[in-house]
């Protein structure tokens, strides 16, 4: 069956939603998801129901339906708001639509206007996705120079799991999936990358680059200063020490990005957990960002100022949520994760201390020493899902986040 538009109620009367409900009620692509009595608890529930459209009553006590909207369009950007109000408010209707809703109904309505203006703001936002996706796909396409596509690995917070999931991505990209691919250690003053790999960056790196940067580079050169694995993915690594860190700058990075992505299909770059003008760099030119985060308090609060940050600067897109050693809930749900930053995570790994401590100690990554592990699995479902699924994602983009989802429900 096509996707029914899933539609929420936020009034403070309750006889108001009741009736609404019944009236939509009767519509088949249409279904009621959730109702709510005021502006509060209309955020706390678009949070993890993520309806389509909010149909949203503008007086109301506590917080009214401005406030409630403006605080929806940076929490919820994919819900669009319909304002319901009574006649000879002029004013409010310029409020709403500077807060963001996308349609004013005023009371009272007759059930088809209220259906019609459901049914066209839904398709009205389906069809500016849809064309984004489109146009993505489009600039990829048309690129005469056939660059590949750059997937950033990012945390807010350190210590969760950046730099294993970016080598061990990398690493069954090429090997499992036969692609060509470049690592890129972006964290340039204490990568861990050639430690992974067991590599020496005294051999080649990153601060070699830099004078040539100076002079512009040729993009050839740029292949001098990569190292191969035995894996056979190229891997550009951090500087040997971090003084030599401050030589890189964020103009530096870009360029050399944009050159080894003409070399590659994909070019994984694992990022510092640090928010800077490098970084910003890096998110602006990547086409993914895994973002990563694990089910401890500090990462899912900083996980959520990061995608708040990420929504005004337009990054939300490409963002792609993965929960790191998502098993062990010690008191914490994936659902509580995703109510907590009102979106749903993408992909999750599994927790395997013996097997990713023991690929690091030997310099091996796991996805080739441990394949059959679930870890590995996992990893290489997310590999999978990145390099051959860029239609799914536009798709995805729609969903809302499942309550009570099984923690490997997409399994
Ligand atoms: N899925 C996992 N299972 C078990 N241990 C993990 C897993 N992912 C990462 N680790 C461990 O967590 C620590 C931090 O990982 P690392 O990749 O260095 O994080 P970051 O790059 O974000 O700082 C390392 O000791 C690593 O071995
Ligand atoms: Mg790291």
């Amino acid at each position: 069956m096509a996707h029914r538009i899933q539609v929420m109620i936020v009034d403070d009367i309750s006889e108001t939603r009741d009736h609404l409900a019944k009236l939509l009620g009767f519509e088949s692509d249409i279904e009621v998801v959730g109702t709510a009595a005021s502006g509060a608890e209309a955020i706390e529930q678009a949070a993890s129901l993520v309806p389509d459209v909010i149909l949203m009553d503008i007086n109301m006590p506590d917080m009214d339906g401005i406030t409630a909207t403006e605080r929806l369009s940076a929490q919820v950007p994919s819900a669009a708001v319909v304002m319901m109000s009574v006649q000879g408010e002029a004013d409010y209707l310029r409020r709403s639509m500077l807060a963001g809703a996308r349609e004013f109904l005023v009371k009272p309505f007759s059930s088809d206007e209220l259906t019609a203006s459901i049914r066209q703001v839904y398709s009205r936002e389906k069809d500016k996705a849809d064309r984004a996706a489109v146009v993505a796909q489009v600039a990829r396409a048309s690129d005469p120079t056939h660059a590949g596509q750059v997937v950033a690995v990012f945390s807010p917070k350190g210590g969760v799991g950046r730099t294993t999931i970016a080598v061990n991505l990398a690493v069954a990209a090429a090997s499992e999936l036969g692609k060509k691919v470049t690592l890129v250690d972006a964290s340039f003053q204490f990568g861990d990358v050639a430690v992974l790999l067991n590599l020496n960056p005294k051999d080649k790196s990153m601060a070699e680059l830099v004078p040539e940067l100076e002079q512009g580079l040729d993009p050839e050169s740029v292949e001098k200063f990569t190292l191969t694995h035995s894996s056979g993915i190229r891997v550009l690594l951090a500087p040997p020490s971090p003084e030599m860190a401050e030589l890189i700058t964020p103009a530096g990075v870009k360029h050399v990005i944009d050159i080894l992505r003409q070399h590659s299909e994909l070019v994984v770059v694992d990022c510092a957990a640090w928010f800077n003008d490098t970084l910003l760099g890096i998110l602006d030119l990547a086409d993914v960002v895994l973002t990563v985060l694990t089910l401890e308090i500090t990462s899912i609060k900083n996980t959520r100022l990061f995608l708040e940050v990420a929504d005004q600067l337009g990054y939300s897109h490409k963002i792609r949520l993965v929960l790191n050693r998502a098993d062990t809930t010690l008191g914490i749900r994936v659902a509580d994760v995703e109510h907590s930053i009102g979106r749903k995570v993408d992909h999750t790994i599994v927790s395997d201390g013996r097997a990713v401590v023991y690929a690091l100690n030997r310099g091996v990554p796991f996805v080739l020493s441990n394949r059959e592990s679930q870890v590995s699995q996992d990893v290489l479902r997310l590999a999978t899902s990145i390099v051959g699924g860029q239609e799914s994602r536009a798709e995805d983009a729609h969903k809302a986040p499942q309550k009570g989802k099984s923690l490997f429900a997409w399994r």
